[in-house]
């Protein structure tokens, strides 16, 4: 990470996928530019917002004005907040609507709001006349590193999350680190665990510059946060670049989520995915490195940096809960899982273990720090 002086310039980070290239754009007051931005990557005569009931609210209005001001004919659908609203009988109804605005195959979908309306909006776009376009504006702090970037969407059935959805890339992505003044504190921090975990995977510097300098102690709109979101997503780009359909190196994105799902799911989803990520993270080094896997000291700078963010770096489920919940992740493969093991901060391997393995490792990193 450079530290530079402050640069208010917008970064552009590019994304190339085999079905479709498009920009990233991470900067200070995008919103007012959207129209322009989707209009020049997207084209189409008309575009329908979708927002959840408080994102919407809050933004929608500049960003239809852009895209008015951009020569769109737009619509606006809002749907109610929350995780629990992420499935069909949520988008049902969104398609009706865009069927009834009139959208047509050339036009497009402008999903504003976290991963949870990026993901639902994405799933309609794929959906609606076999696939429109979709524009990603993510406001929350996770949509702008993670989910609005490589073109993964879905709804959550009972059975699961995230189980049904589709590939859609976008055709431009629009992070305006303005909204993130308005993101409840504990979500922006919450965050930061998928924010580390990028650092553990790929980047030693941006590591060491989160331990030197914790995002949840930077402004919310600084461009010091905003080339942790640019830098973030140059990251999950690369890995996405080499392999858009998760066959291989995809993977590696799922560091610290073996444990970190069954952590979450035996908190009874009371733990928010970025914490449960980040004790994780702390638990499956703890593992290998005392398993000689990892190298030594490891550990102790990934506790430091989510200590230094409020995360929690351990837990005290029971090990059967956990190896469980962990057993049923949608990743298993037969008997093996699929672990992503951190080698030293910047670098993982991907390691397939048996049931025994995956006991052991539960058995020396978790709850016992
Ligand atoms: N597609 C992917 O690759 C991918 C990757 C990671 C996560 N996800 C999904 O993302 C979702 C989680 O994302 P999330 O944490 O953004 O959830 P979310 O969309 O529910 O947003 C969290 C809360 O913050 C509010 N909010 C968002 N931006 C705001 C802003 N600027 N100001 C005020 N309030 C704001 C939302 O209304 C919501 O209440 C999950 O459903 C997860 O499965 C998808
Ligand atoms: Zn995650």
């Amino acid at each position: 990470m450079s530290n530079n002086q402050a640069d208010a310039r917008p970064s552009v980070v590019s994304v190339q996928t085999p079905s479709l290239s498009y920009n990233v754009h991470v900067g200070h007051g995008l919103l007012d530019r959207a129209g322009e931005l989707v209009r020049e990557s997207a084209g189409g005569q008309m575009a329908a917002v979708i927002a959840d009931s408080n994102v919407g609210p809050l933004y929608a209005r500049r960003v239809l004005a852009s895209l008015e001001r951009a020569g769109y004919r737009t619509a606006y659908l809002e749907f109610s907040a929350g995780e629990r609203n992420k499935r069909f009988s949520t988008l049902v109804p969104l398609l009706e609507r865009l069927a009834a605005a009139g959208l047509s195959r050339n036009d497009v979908v402008v999903a504003l709001g976290g991963g949870v309306t990026g993901d639902m909006a994405g799933l309609a776009a794929a959906l609606y006349l076999r696939g429109i376009q979709v524009a990603q504006i993510p406001t929350s702090l996770l949509a702008m590193v993670d989910s609005s970037v490589g073109g993964k969407t879905a709804v959550d059935l009972k059975t699961g999350k995230n189980l049904a959805g589709a590939f859609l890339q976008p055709s431009v992505v629009i992070a305006d680190v303005c909204c993130l003044n308005t993101l409840s504190p504990d979500l922006l921090a919450d965050s930061c665990g998928e924010i580390i975990k990028h650092g553990v995977l790929a980047d030693e510097e941006l590591f060491d510059a989160l331990a030197a300098r914790p995002v949840t102690s930077m402004r919310p709109d600084s461009d010091e946060l905003a080339r942790i979101v640019a830098r973030n997503v140059a990251i999950k780009r690369d890995v996405v670049n080499a392999d858009e359909r998760e066959q291989g190196l995809r993977q590696t994105l799922n560091l610290g989520h073996t444990l970190g799902h069954a952590i979450e799911a035996g908190s009874d989803y009371a733990l928010g995915h970025g914490s449960s990520v980040a004790a994780g993270l702390c638990c499956v080094s703890r593992a290998t490195e005392r398993m000689g896997w990892t190298e030594a000291g490891t550990t102790g700078r990934i506790e430091r940096v989510c200590e230094a963010h409020g995360l929690p770096t351990d837990t005290d489920l029971a090990h059967d809960t956990i190896v469980s919940f962990a057993t049923h992740d949608k990743k298993r493969r037969g008997q093996t899982v699929n672990l992503v093991v951190p080698q030293r901060i910047g670098k993982v391997a991907l390691r397939r273990i048996g049931m025994d393995e995956l006991e052991t490792i539960v058995r020396l990193g978790c709850g016992t720090r």
